[in-house]
């Protein structure tokens, strides 16, 4: 499995032969290395209605026929802007879908989701996704959470956790969430987007090794990692 960092929360996963979008962000980032109309997808995944995280998904899913997972809300939101119903699941908390190449399941997140445009959102959420025999969590926008424990248990072979603080847990709670979660690997994300979100990655990298039994990978947008 390929995963790539496209900047803030946008990942590129290429997973059985399918390739998978999360939180397409793309155009409108000053951090991502490609163009919205320069990716190919088989699945976008959107977490929650922010901006910065389904700014280009209608785009992607118009132009590559993709199916577009995300919460109830959403897809009511979305439904006559150009995107077939059928290319729509409809996803809430607790809930999973089977994939021809795996499961994607919609957890909880301590965080918000208005639309763009001000509208309801439905509840913000993360994702679990399992396939080539690997297990995957991408908590997406949120504050530490006890059930991250949970999440973890049956074991993780990567987390993706936000370390950007202000929107979403900081570095230091970063620690507490990768020590419930306990997986094999943690990448960071949703940080150096924008002047506010600034963070030292090397030095959240030491103190995840310090701190945790995770091993941190810290990657440039457009830098991809294998597990
Ligand atoms: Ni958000
Ligand atoms: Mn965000």
């Amino acid at each position: 499995m390929k995963i790539t960092w496209l900047g803030h929360n946008c990942w590129h996963l290429e997973i059985g032969g399918h390739k998978v979008i999360v939180d397409p962000f793309l155009n409108d980032s000053p951090v991502a290395p490609v163009k919205a109309d320069q990716v190919e997808a088989d699945y976008v995944l959107v977490s929650h209605g922010h901006f910065d995280h389904i700014s280009d998904a209608v785009s992607i899913v118009q132009r590559t026929g993709a199916s577009l997972l995300t919460n109830f809300e959403i897809t009511n939101r979305l439904a006559g802007q150009g995107i077939a119903e059928d290319q729509m699941v409809a996803m809430n908390h607790g809930g999973g879908y089977n994939l021809p190449f795996g499961r994607v399941e919609y957890t909880i997140a301590h965080h918000s989701s208005s639309m763009p445009d001000g509208s309801y959102g439905g509840n913000p959420g993360g994702f679990v996704i399992t396939g080539d025999d690997k297990r995957l969590y991408f908590a997406c926008d949120t504050a530490v959470f006890l059930e991250m424990k949970m999440i973890g248990a049956p074991g993780l072979d990567l987390a993706v956790v936000p370390i950007g603080d202000l929107y979403t847990m900081g570095p230091t709670n970063s620690l507490e969430a990768i020590k419930l979660l306990a997986p094999k690997k943690v990448l960071p994300c949703h940080y150096n987007t924008w002047p506010p979100i600034e963070q030292d990655a090397a030095a959240w990298a030491e103190s995840v090794t310090q701190h945790t039994s995770a091993e941190p990978v810290v990657l440039e947008p457009g830098g991809s990692l294998e597990i």
